[in-house]
């Protein structure tokens, strides 16, 4: 089988020109709960891959064909802002489909909870000829909107990226986000940086400045 992406998580595999294996490298969490979350969006619109079969550690998915987000701010870095501004609109679009009983049940929620992806960021949307595509939906939960927007602005603001332009390019792509979204995700980004500091992930310089984050929290 061909690679054809990696993630932190997950590696992607080409099965034909129409479909692909994601496999977690180390196990990772259940995929059903993934699937079924993602075969709920695709019913009420979303633009989702569509899912195909899973066992324990793999899906089987549509093939999407085209760059990421991250690879387009890179080839076209004068579109940074513009591409800010379509994160935005995705977190909105996905905010207006309300969360379902058992969505609810997996996690912590209240009464007018929406469908949460968690991890929008520009490596997890795939830029394909039918529009943006949402993949990457093992952390998807359900709560506030802004618990989302939060945890967007944290991943890309905390991100341990090499460069100056690189650093300016991601103000770009924030004021972006900020313009492109109605949710003010201000109430949430402590609670979205404490949230963050369990991703295993994490790059020391990354795990630092989050907690720079929190610790904002305690003295005002
Ligand atoms: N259905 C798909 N078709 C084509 N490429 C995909 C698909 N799903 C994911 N990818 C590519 O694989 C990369 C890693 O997948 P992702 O689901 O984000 O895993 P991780 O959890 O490791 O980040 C993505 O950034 C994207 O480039
Ligand atoms: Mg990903």
């Amino acid at each position: 089988m061909e690679l054809i992406a990696q993630g932190r998580d997950a590696d992607v595999y080409a099965l034909d020109g129409a479909r692909v294996l994601r496999r977690y490298r180390d196990g990772g969490p259940p995929t059903e709960p993934e699937a079924r979350v993602m075969t709920y969006l695709a019913e009420n619109g979303y633009p989702v891959p569509r899912v195909y079969d899973v066992t324990d550690t793999d899906m089987v998915l549509e093939r999407l064909t085209g760059p990421t987000m991250l690879d387009e701010m890179a080839r076209r870095p004068w579109r940074v802002t513009a591409l800010g501004r379509l994160l935005g609109r995705l977190h909105d679009r996905l905010h207006e489909v309300p969360a379902t009983e058992w969505l609810c049940e997996r996690f912590t929620t209240g009464a007018d909870d929406r469908v949460l992806h968690l991890d929008l960021h520009p490596g997890n949307v795939v830029l394909t000829e039918r529009g943006p595509v949402v993949v990457d939906w093992s952390d998807a939960g359900a709560d506030d909107p802004a618990a989302d927007v939060a945890m967007t602005v944290v991943t890309i603001a905390g991100a341990d990226v090499p460069g100056l332009a690189v650093r300016l390019a991601r103000g770009l792509l924030l004021r972006g986000l900020r313009n492109g979204t109605r949710t003010d995700p201000t109430p949430r980004i402590q609670d979205a940086a404490h949230h963050k500091l369990n991703d295993p992930n994490l790059r020391p310089k990354e795990a630092a400045w989050l907690r720079q984050v929190v610790s904002r929290s305690g003295t005002g």
